[in-house]
């Protein structure tokens, strides 16, 4: 096992009901409530919120959209400091929480806050921030990064800062009984695969965060497929805490990290427009594949105490693997072929190209996944 400093200050307050303790959670600041779509208006959130706002001095901002536009987040920038905010409460899934943690960081920032994600600023200070997680997912309720979208660019780029971890995290998960099936099966999806980019590398010895990732597998397999069926609590509250673990720094700590397909996927999301995790359910399979000599190891490790399959040669056990990873993600609902979705083998010529560009040449654990592998990756996936 490496080195590493684990910190992880973000308070959470989990269970149904927890909305409740949010006006106790806030400080006695000017605050900036942030949300998306309006999912909150149709699921009582909304209300739930401003109640507990009573006695506080508050302002909103709304609109922030999946996959958070940065154009949106700078007229947010804008209103808060019109309104001199001192906190940010975000209430919706990744996006929103996402979008609030630019925001926090572009207030204070002396130049154009487009250098935090294209221009490798520094982030030295923000606004304090608070979030109401809607949908599991992202693990971005207790991190560090932020994912940030500008379409007239094309780009999906992210940044990752300490000032900008959520101060608290509410999450309750009786907030998710509103989501549609897709949204479910991105959440499940999304933290499978976060787990898998931090655990699929090679050994190091680090027993605790593999048999830690290895237990959070096993829970998504489980009850992935069953909350598409049913608004049991204990599914959903299960299904949160995963996904809160899945991305909170614990299981990534002291361990190589492959974010290839997190990155290849990015590519994708800004030049089709797909959802995240469907991105992911596409890639992973191919990357697995493409790097098996390089993750021999842990492929061997996974196919036995995640499938089960330790009656097998290594060469079919290992394959088996990665089938049983895709059809999991196809069981789920998800199509893992580009073609499924209309898109064209050239596909794969522009991912490189835009990886190139915004400088991901050297991705995986062995930084051995340039624009040329990632090109090979993604011609597979169509
Ligand atoms: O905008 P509203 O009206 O709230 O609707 C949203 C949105 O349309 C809806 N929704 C959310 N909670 C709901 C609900 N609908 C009904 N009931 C509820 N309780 O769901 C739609 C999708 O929401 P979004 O926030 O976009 O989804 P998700 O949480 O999957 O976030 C995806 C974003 O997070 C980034 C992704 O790249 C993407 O931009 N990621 C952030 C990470 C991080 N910060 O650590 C890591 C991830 O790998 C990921 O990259
Ligand atoms: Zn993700």
């Amino acid at each position: 096992m490496r080195n590493f400093t684990y910190y992880n200050p973000t308070k959470v307050v989990f269970g149904k009901g927890s909305i409740k303790k949010l006006s106790k959670l806030l400080p006695e600041s000017k605050i900036m409530l942030v949300y998306g779509g309006g999912s909150i208006k149709h699921n009582g959130i909304y209300q739930e919120v401003l109640e507990q706002l009573e006695g506080h001095q508050w302002t909103e901002f709304s609109g922030v959209e999946a996959n958070p536009e940065f154009d949106t987040l700078m007229q947010a920038v804008e209103h808060a400091k019109a309104n001199d905010v001192e906190f940010i409460l975000a209430v919706g899934g990744g996006s929103v929480i996402d979008g609030c943690k630019f925001i926090a960081a572009a207030i204070p920032y002396d130049n154009d806050p487009w250098e935090i994600l294209a221009g490798g600023g520094k982030v030295a200070s923000a606004v304090g921030l608070g979030c109401i997680l809607t949908l599991p997912a992202t693990g971005t309720e207790t991190n560090t990064a932020s994912v940030i979208t500008r379409r007239k660019l094309g780009k999906k780029l992210p940044f990752d800062s300490e000032h900008v971890r959520p101060k608290f995290a509410i999450l309750d998960p009786e907030a998710t009984y509103s989501l549609p099936e897709r949204q479910l099966t991105n959440g499940v999806v999304d933290a499978f695969v976060h787990v898998m980019e931090q655990y699929l590398t090679y050994p190091v010895g680090a027993t605790v965060q593999d048999r830690f990732a290895e237990a959070i597998l096993n829970n998504l397999i489980e009850i992935g497929p069953q909350v598409l069926l049913s608004q049991d609590y204990m599914l959903r509250a299960n299904l949160m805490w995963n996904a809160t673990q899945a991305l909170n720094g614990l299981i990534g700590v002291g361990v190589p990290q492959d974010w290839s397909t997190h990155m290849i996927g990015h590519e994708l999301t800004a030049l089709h427009n797909l959802d995240h995790a469907v991105t992911l359910a596409i890639i992973l399979p191919r990357v697995m594949h493409h790097q098996k000599e390089h993750k021999r190891e842990k492929l061997l490790q996974y196919a036995e105490r995640v499938w089960g399959l330790s009656r097998y040669d290594e060469e079919s056990a290992i394959n088996l693997a990665i089938e049983k990873t895709e059809q999991f993600f196809q069981q789920m609902g998800i199509k893992t072929k580009l073609s499924e979705y209309g898109i064209a083998p050239d596909v794969a010529d522009n991912v490189a190209r835009r990886l190139q560009e915004n400088g991901f040449i050297k991705l995986g654990e062995h930084q051995n996944i340039t624009p040329t592998e990632a090109r090979e990756i993604v011609a597979a996936s169509v």
